[in-house]
């Protein structure tokens, strides 16, 4: 390389970091304008950044949002301690993650139900009322902290809502939020994986994520819980999105094989749900930096 293409390589790389640091820091000002805890210059400043991102109204006091500030402050926080973790070699496995990562994850999963009600609801008569029956269950695989198990409890009041999860440092830190929780005596969380769930006909609706559960465990995982849906229940699965830009489906790729999940797109998840008899099948289209959401119903 001449003296040149020394300096075009310097230019290219110093900007590329600049441009990536602001976005990451954005998402620092995000994480601490909504944390209740912060004050001072800190959080002026990180407001004074939220108003230059064009995000001043959605997060004035009160904020105008439909997300409440700890689901937003997940949402914010949680690429960074995941990126973090990427960094720091402690990533395949999610008992590698600290606490705290646990906990953001789990509070920007949180918003699931609202995005739920908002985007899935609409495309399912009746369904809205099926859940809002007495005795309405629901199976939140994966459920880490509990913290999407308890946001559908209390979107959907007479629902009942079984998390299971392998890791039983994670399932301590879900009792705790649950038992801290309004909606106590409808969640409940196993230890299990979800490949040897042996109910059947027992839910109303089930939800697995791809990007977070490993094969073989996510295939014979689905299997399972087409079995243990009622008739009528509806199984969604949360997967990538590969149809953006070639640097977007790389970061897909490479964030699903950090999380150690299975990378499956739209039309596999669509497959995978008529391979195991469902109908109805639909991808849904939610807002950008949502996962991909593939639904059908037993
Ligand atoms: C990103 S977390 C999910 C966050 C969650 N929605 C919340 O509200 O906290 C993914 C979880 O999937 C769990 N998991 C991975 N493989 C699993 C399996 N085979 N069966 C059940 N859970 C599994 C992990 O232990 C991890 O806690």
């Amino acid at each position: 390389m001449d003296e040149t293409s020394d300096e075009q390589a310097a230019v290219r790389i110093a900007g590329a970091v600049r441009e990536w640091d602001l976005g990451a820091t954005c998402l620092a000002a995000l994480a601490v304008v909504t944390d209740g805890a912060a004050g001072g210059d800190l959080a002026a400043t990180a407001r004074a950044v939220m108003a230059a991102a064009g995000l001043g109204d959605v997060l004035a006091d009160p904020p105008r949002m439909p997300f409440s500030a700890e689901q937003v402050h997940g949402m914010a926080a949680s690429p960074l301690l995941q990126a973090t973790a990427l960094v720091s070699g402690s990533h395949a496995d999610w008992s590698a993650h600290s606490d705290e990562t646990l906990i953001a994850q789990g509070r920007a999963s949180a918003s699931a139900a609202t995005l739920f009600t908002t985007f899935v609801l609409p495309h399912f008569a009746g369904f809205a009322d099926r859940l809002a029956r007495p005795g309405a269950r629901m199976l939140d695989v994966g459920t880490g902290v509990g913290a999407l198990a308890i946001g559908y409890a209390q979107a959907f009041p007479q629902l009942h809502v079984t998390g299971l999860d392998v890791m039983p440092r994670v399932l301590r830190l879900a009792q705790a939020q649950i038992e801290a929780s309004p909606v106590a005596e409808r969640v409940e969380v196993r230890q299990a994986d979800v490949a040897e769930l042996a109910d059947e006909a027992a839910y109303d609706l089930a939800w697995i994520p791809a990007p977070f559960i490993p094969q073989p465990a996510f295939s014979n995982g689905v299997a399972r819980i087409a079995a243990a849906l009622r008739p009528g229940g509806m199984l969604m699965i949360g997967h990538g999105i590969y149809e953006g830009t070639e640097l977007e489906n790389a970061i897909a790729r490479f964030k699903t094989v950090g999380y150690g999940g299975t990378p499956l797109d739209g039309e596999s998840a669509a497959r995978l749900l008529a391979a195991h008899g469902l109908t109805a099948i639909r991808r849904i289209q939610l807002p950008p930096g949502a996962p991909g959401l593939t639904v059908g119903l037993r």
